[in-house]
């Protein structure tokens, strides 16, 4: 198999007091999607701006495409992109005009440069606003520009700091888009997030990180196979709630937890499951009568919980004027 395209090795870096990273580890493939998930504080922008080149970690190491992050910055400044957490656009400028000015500062001639902002422009829809003003871009056409900025020198590596934050999930599909056409053409995406859905729709690793350092690491699906099964049983009659629960304690050999206002309970499976011919044949020998009983793969959502004793999005930052709570998907 190749060698990672990104590695980072027992990177730790200090702020003062504050212990931001304390040996994060990380590998992703080339080609592929790596979704750093955590939650705010987590270290996620530090980790980015240490293998981006912008700082330097107090211990580790980390390499891109082989070359260290400090040691060789500038082969590994020509080999990568970074979109950061709050779009840098030139509000006075279009978006054409911030295109061709990148395009320049990154050396590229006038013709090029020129040629390549049309490309970028035509590809990601946004040809149409190409000759507004960026300063009257909705959020999630100024991230779109911000990404696509990225993309004028065909970086091998991307990265992408929480590029979702703060938009509406019509804004969020389009940036989803964007990247998942950026894999096609081979680029390797390192993206964060707080949003579990995101980096399950996206990612074809995750790395969950927590007070700087990754604890727990694989596919959506591993993870989720961490934490097993649910079965869910709805009741005709909440006020049955308790013989159900007894009855589902017996089969799942694990306390249902009741939900009163919808008359449900959801209770977790061991390894090896359970039939649902026999949760319905032992609830109606005890007379209670189920509306609906299904088994469901749990969601990110609750593998995070389990991992870090907590919700995600517990402190949702926007920074954009349109905030909509992400669109929440039981798998
Ligand atoms: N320049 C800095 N000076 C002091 N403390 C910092 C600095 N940068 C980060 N920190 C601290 O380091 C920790 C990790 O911050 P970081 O920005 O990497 O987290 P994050 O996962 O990106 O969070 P968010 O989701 O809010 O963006 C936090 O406690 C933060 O306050
Ligand atoms: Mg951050």
């Amino acid at each position: 198999m190749d060698d990672p395209i990104v590695v980072a090795e027992g990177l730790h870096k200090n702020f003062g007091d504050t212990r931001a990273l304390r040996g994060l580890d990380l590998a992703v493939p080339a080609g592929t999607v790596c979704g750093v998930l955590g939650p705010n504080g987590a270290g996620k922008t530090t980790a980015v701006r240490i293998l981006a080149t912008l700082a330097d970690p107090d211990a580790g190491h980390a390499r891109i495409a082989g070359h260290d992050v400090v040691a060789e910055a500038d082969r590994v400044r020509a080999l990568i992109g970074l979109a950061g957490q709050y779009a840098a656009v030139d509000e006075k400028l279009t978006g054409r005009g911030n295109l061709r000015l990148f395009g320049r500062l990154s050396h590229l001639s006038r013709r090029d440069a020129h040629r390549r902002a049309d490309e970028l422009l035509e590809r990601f829809g946004l040809m149409e606003a190409a000759d507004r003003r960026a300063g009257g871009y909705s959020g999630g056409m100024r991230r779109r520009l911000d990404l696509i900025t990225c993309l004028i020198l065909r970086p091998r590596v991307l990265f992408l700091d929480e590029p979702t934050t703060g938009l509406d999930p019509r804004s969020r599909g389009e940036i989803w888009d964007a990247i998942r056409e950026l894999v096609t053409d081979g680029t390797t995406v390192l993206l964060t997030t707080q949003y579990l859905d995101e980096a399950d729709r996206l990612a074809d690793d995750i790395v969950v990180i927590d007070h700087g350092r990754a604890i727990a690491t694989g596919t959506p699906d591993e993870l989720k196979a961490t934490i097993g099964d649910r079965l869910d049983v709805v009741l005709e009659d909440a006020a049955l709630l308790g013989g159900a629960a007894s009855v589902l304690a017996g089969l799942a050999g694990a306390e249902p937890v009741p939900d009163p206002e919808s008359g449900s309970l959801s209770v977790p499976l061991a390894r090896g499951g359970i039939r649902l011919a026999d949760v319905v044949r032992e609830l109606d020998r005890a007379g209670v009568a189920a509306a609906d009983v299904g088994l469901r793969r749990p969601t990110l959502d609750e593998v995070f919980l389990r991992l870090t004793g907590r919700p995600a999005e517990d402190d949702p930052a926007p920074d954009q004027s349109v905030e909509t709570a992400p669109a929440k998907e039981t798998v």
